[in-house]
């Protein structure tokens, strides 16, 4: 089992986390249409990287797991392209982003890094 995938996908939450902050931060206002874009990049290759996993480990919850990816990416695009959204609403519109990624991270991601722990308690037990 790809124990360091889970450590890196740890890390890559962190980031996630951070580049949300980022991107609600007042002072970076000036940035924000670049912070956002960076932080859509790095999600993107953060599903993939997770998407590959879950392929790889073959979870269960995998399809699942992907529509709930896809809608996510949709929303922050939509964020992002919207050019008729001023930054008060765009900045209401990532702080929901932040809860609903947040909930993802501590159900359906950890739903996965439960499963991993499963697999290795039976093969140690085995
Ligand atoms: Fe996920
Ligand atoms: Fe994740």
């Amino acid at each position: 089992m790809n124990l360091s995938k889970i450590i890196e996908n740890h890390i890559e939450h962190n980031e996630i986390t951070n580049l949300l902050s980022i991107c609600l931060d007042r002072n970076q206002e000036e940035n924000l249409t670049s912070n956002l874009n960076n932080l859509y990049s790095h999600i993107l290759r953060h599903f993939e990287h997770e998407e590959e996993f879950m392929r790889l480990i073959n979870y269960p919850s995998t399809d699942n797991h992907i529509q709930i990816h896809n809608r996510l990416k949709e929303e922050l695009a939509k964020i992002i392209t919207c050019s008729y959204l001023n930054i008060l609403e765009k900045e209401t519109l990532i702080k929901g982003l932040r809860v609903t990624i947040s909930d993802h991270m501590k159900i359906s991601d950890k739903a996965v890094a439960d499963y991993v722990n499963n697999i290795l308690i039976v093969n140690k037990n085995a």
